[in-house]
Parts: C-alpha cells; sequence; structure tokens
C-alpha cells in the first residue's frame, strides 16, 4: 500500500512507472466505451471513498471514471455529510471507519495537517485530490498530456508557467525537479513562490527561473501553464490581486512571442488569466488535458493499491 500525497515524497522511478502505465492503459482502451472495464478487471470489487471538504467537477468525476475502468467503484461525500467535526468525532475515528469500509480514501481539503492526520490513522492509501500546498494528481497527469502532444520526454522542453504561486505550482515545481525539466515562472514580485519551496529545489540541486516580467518568461517556452489568479478559497482582496496580475494575462500577441509551436494548459477552471482567443484557440489543449486525468490517476490508484505493472 502506498499513498500518494505530494510529488515531492514520490520517487522519480515510481513517477515514471505510473506514465508509462498510463499510457499504455490509454491506448488499449481505444474502443471500448466510458464505464467498460480494462482487460483484468485489477481493482475488481475495491471501493475508492472520496471526500471533498471544497468544490470540484474534473477530480470527482475523473476518478470515479478511473476506479470504474479499473472494474472498482467509489462512494462521494461531502464532508458535512459526515460526523467529521461535528459532533467531535476525531480523525481517527472517522479514519477508522474509512478503512473498515473501503479500500482507499482521497480527499480534497483546506488543510494539509488534515491530510497527515488521515494518514497517520488510517489503514488504506490515500490520495491528495488538491490541498493549500500540492495538487498532485493534476500536475503527474499534466507531465503526461506534455509528453503526449510533444511525442517527447518533458526533460527536453521548456515549461513556463503564468500565474499565482500556488497549490498547482508548488507540484509543479516538484514535477521539475523530479523530472529534470526547465521551469520559467512569470508573476508579480509579490507573488513569487515562497522560501520553502525555493530551499527544496536548491537542497535538490536544482533551479527555477522567475521573471516579474512576462515577456522574459515566456520567451523560448513549448508549453505555457495558467491557472486562476483567485484559488478556491483564496483569503484575499480579490479586486486587488486580479489587478496585481492584470500585466499577466496571456493573449495571442503573448503565446505568439513563444516557440512556434508553444502549446498552452490550464487545469480548469479558469478565470481572467487567459483571453477565450487563447483558451479555445489551436495552441489549447485543455479538454485534452482534463480526459487524460481519468488515465493518469487509473495508474495512480494501482501504484496506490500495490497493482502498478
Ligand atoms: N482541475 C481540477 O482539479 O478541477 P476541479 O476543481 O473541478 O476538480
Ligand atoms: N489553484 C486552484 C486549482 C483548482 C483546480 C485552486 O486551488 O482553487
Amino acid at each position: 500500500m502506498k499513498h500518494f500525497i505530494h510529488l515531492k515524497d514520490i520517487s522519480a522511478k515510481d513517477l515514471r512507472k505510473i506514465i508509462v502505465d498510463a499510457k499504455k492503459r490509454k491506448n488499449l482502451r481505444k474502443r471500448l466505451n466510458t464505464l467498460e472495464v480494462d482487460k483484468g478487471s485489477p481493482l475488481k470489487g475495491k471501493m475508492l471513498i472520496q471526500m471533498f471538504e471544497k468544490a470540484s467537477s474534473r477530480t470527482r468525476i475523473s476518478f470515479y471514471l478511473a476506479i470504474k475502468q479499473l472494474g472498482g467503484g467509489t462512494l462521494t461525500l461531502r464532508s458535512n455529510e459526515l460526523h467529521l467535526g461535528q459532533g467531535g468525532e476525531s480523525i481517527a475515528d472517522t479514519a477508522k471507519i474509512l478503512s473498515t469500509y473501503g479500500d482507499g480514501f482521497m480527499m480534497r481539503t483546506d488543510s494539509d495537517e488534515k491530510i497527515e492526520n488521515f494518514k497517520d490513522h488510517l489503514s488504506i492509501p490515500i490520495i491528495n485530490g488538491l490541498s493549500p500546498s500540492s495538487h498532485p494528481t493534476q500536475v503527474l497527469s499534466d507531465v503526461f498530456t506534455v509528453e503526449e502532444i510533444k511525442k517527447k520526454p518533458i526533460s527536453k522542453l521548456n515549461i513556463c508557467w503564468i500565474g499565482d504561486s500556488n497549490n498547482v505550482l508548488d507540484s509543479l515545481i516538484a514535477a521539475s525537479v523530479k523530472f529534470s525539466f526547465k521551469l520559467s515562472i512569470g508573476c508579480p514580485k509579490k507573488f513569487e513562490p515562497g522560501k520553502k519551496v525555493r530551499d527544496w529545489v536548491k537542497k535538490n540541486n536544482r533551479q527555477i527561473f522567475i521573471y516579474n516580467d512576462v515577456k522574459n518568461a515566456v520567451k523560448e517556452a513549448d508549453v505555457i501553464f495558467s491557472d486562476k489568479v483567485i484559488s478556491l478559497n483564496d483569503k484575499v482582496n480579490k479586486k486587488k490581486k486580479i489587478e496585481q496580475f492584470k500585466k499577466f494575462k496571456i493573449d495571442t500577441k503573448l503565446i505568439n512571442t513563444a516557440n512556434k509551436d508553444c502549446i498552452f494548459l490550464h487545469c480548469l477552471p479558469r478565470g481572467d488569466e487567459v483571453s477565450d482567443e487563447v483558451f479555445l484557440g489551436k495552441k489549447s489543449h485543455v479538454w485534452q488535458q482534463a480526459l487524460n486525468r481519468v488515465h493518469v490517476q487509473k495508474s495512480i490508484l494501482l501504484y496506490c493499491f500495490g497493482k502498478l505493472r
């Protein structure tokens, strides 16, 4: 049994194994319908319990499909439907119950500490479906999408992030170390990645490149990633923050200054950080990106259940 909480805590070898497996599985089910089960039904009879303390469309649906396609099933809960945090039921007791009924637990939360707490009391694997410091299933799937579209290892590409220093970027930074790719980040000075994550990069003998000028950040980019300036439950003056990011909007003029075949990716939901023209344009692969979450999460589930080939 293995947990999937932060990319930084998983070996590069295992992350690569997950991607290789996802590629094989995606190819093998080209002619299968949405809910048809992969040959061999590797997670037959297994149940994934998913709990959301914050909104989700893609993560919720893609995990549902992922476990179904492996032969298992899922139960999706909102935390306010449980005793947890109400009526005084502890994480330890809830974790024991989840481990009694289910085989895996996926959680989206506003508290990294809560994930750690659950991990300590569960006897089944836990998957981080987004926390303040990480969105690991999203970013591993994004690495898969980049390699699928570009048809080369991500280590040979210049990856660029334009936007806030949030959970998705933290996972992308971890991925840049694990998969050895060049990562350039464009954001206002005030919103640069924090010391903790920068120190971790240094400790791993890698570098990230931070620019406060958006044009310098996208120069020679093969892939431009972005995300909403205002994340879920971001407790800031929203109007002010959007204003501070105004110069960092990704529009056609900007993307045309990157490498000729530069693609655009975005985890969704989107806000004002990208123009419609780019988001819905030829360089954008956001729908393929969203679909690939199903394929990569299947291999993440197999990794957690100790069934990765
Ligand atoms: N990208 C992503 O995680 O989307 P949801 O918030 O809809 O799950
Ligand atoms: N950074 C965003 C990602 C949403 C999928 C958030 O945390 O809301």
